[in-house]
């Protein structure tokens, strides 16, 4: 009976969700996204599952490391705080949690651009020994013995039947659609609101020493890029020459976004800065010559103390609150669990 109640309220809601419009949103001045949602069509159903499956601790071996435990809303889908991520045993993951938004746009995912498509992206933590310890077959065969999974798959791709590709291509619904742009620097852009002096003082100093790599609107040129970080003797991570085993490619890193920059800490690759100053001072004064160093970074880039203050003033414009308070993306079973801590605000 119980199970009967349960599938008539999930098929109620069901559906109430059929054949509402679900069209991807492409924000106002953002380019066209990569990933369009060709073979495998939004729909509100999908984009409902991707959602269950990011926050369901059944992706995982021991039930304690669902996707949200590394991408946490209120950090803009970073790992808030750490370094490293935790994963199974106690284990730490290789490099820091980017956050997770505006993916549709991104052609090559992680920090080396080792994976090329979204759909495919999901393989990697699980079957991570040091993440989520899976394998899928397990991953299928709990599902199937779950009394909602069936139903939901049925429903989303309109037969029975739960295969790696459709976890794959529903967890693609949502990771991608995950959209920020509603900081108070896209209401600028808008017109919806005016930036103060250091605003915009920093936005100038923006555009002469950083745009280059970070540009608008996304934040980012998506390019690879030795920044002058010194290699961390530990983890030995040469970035884009694992995937290209080009020397060239040594050190190089993708140029992450900086929107919600002050929610994503720590920073870079492996979280080795805790603050944005300190990321600051790296870029005036820690910049390691080496052969792949970006050319125009030889001397760094001059970055006095007003130009600091008035960065950061710039760089919080790019916080995006409305993101990581939307109730759409976050965890289904609980509503907006984690309001962001107060000193983040
Ligand atoms: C144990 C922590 C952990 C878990 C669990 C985890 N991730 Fe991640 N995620 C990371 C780390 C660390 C990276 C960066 C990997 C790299 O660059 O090598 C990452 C990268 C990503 C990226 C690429 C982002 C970008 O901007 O390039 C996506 C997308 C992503 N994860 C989605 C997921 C999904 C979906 C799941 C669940 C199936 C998941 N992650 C589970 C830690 C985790
Ligand atoms: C030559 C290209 C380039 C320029 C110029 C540049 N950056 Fe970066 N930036 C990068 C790359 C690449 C990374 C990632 C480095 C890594 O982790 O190895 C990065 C990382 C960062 C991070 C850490 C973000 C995170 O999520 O971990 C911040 C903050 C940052 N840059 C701010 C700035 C500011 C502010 C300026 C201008 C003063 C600037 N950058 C200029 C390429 C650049």
């Amino acid at each position: 009976m119980k199970s009967l109640a349960a599938i008539t309220f999930i098929g109620f809601f069901c559906v109430i969700w059929t054949n509402i419009p679900f069209p991807f949103p492409v924000p106002e001045g953002f380019p066209s996204p990569i990933y369009k949602f060709q073979n495998n069509p939004r729909t509100r159903e999908g984009f409902e599952l991707g959602r269950k499956l990011f926050y369901d601790g059944l992706l995982s071996k021991d039930g304690n490391f669902p996707c949200s435990s590394c991408h946490q809303q209120f950090a803009a889908f970073a790992t808030y705080e750490h370094r490293l991520s935790h994963g199974f045993n106690d284990q730490f993951s290789f490099r820091n949690a980017p956050g997770l938004f505006n993916l549709a746009w991104k052609k090559e995912l992680d920090w080396d651009g080792g994976i090329n498509h979204i759909e495919v992206q999901p393989l990697a933590p699980l079957l991570d020994p040091h993440e989520m310890a899976e394998d899928l077959n397990h991953v299928i065969s709990k599902m199937k013995k779950d009394k909602t999974y069936p139903v939901l798959f049925n429903r989303v791709f309109g037969s029975p039947g739960i295969s790696s590709q459709r976890i794959l291509k529903a967890l693609a619904q949502f990771t991608a659609s995950l959209v920020s742009a509603d900081s108070r620097y896209d209401k600028m852009k808008r017109g919806e609101v005016h930036f103060n002096q250091y605003e915009l003082k920093g936005y100038e100093i923006f555009q002469q020493k950083c745009s280059r790599c970070h540009q608008e609107p996304l934040f980012t040129d998506f390019s690879y890029r030795n920044t002058g970080l010194e290699v961390d003797s530990t983890l030995k991570d040469f970035g884009r020459m694992r995937i290209t085993g080009r020397k060239e490619d040594s050190i190089k890193f993708q140029v992450p976004s900086l929107r919600n920059v002050f929610l994503t800490y720590p920073y870079a690759h492996d979280g080795r800065f805790v603050t944005i100053s300190e990321v600051l001072e790296h870029y005036n004064s820690g910049v390691v010559q080496g052969p792949t160093l970006d050319s125009g970074l030889r001397k760094g880039i001059s970055i006095s103390s007003d130009d600091r203050f008035y960065l950061i003033y710039f760089l919080e414009t790019l916080t995006d609150s409305s993101f990581i308070k939307n109730p759409l993306y976050a965890d289904p079973a609980m509503g907006v669990r984690n309001e962001a801590p107060a000193h983040l605000h």
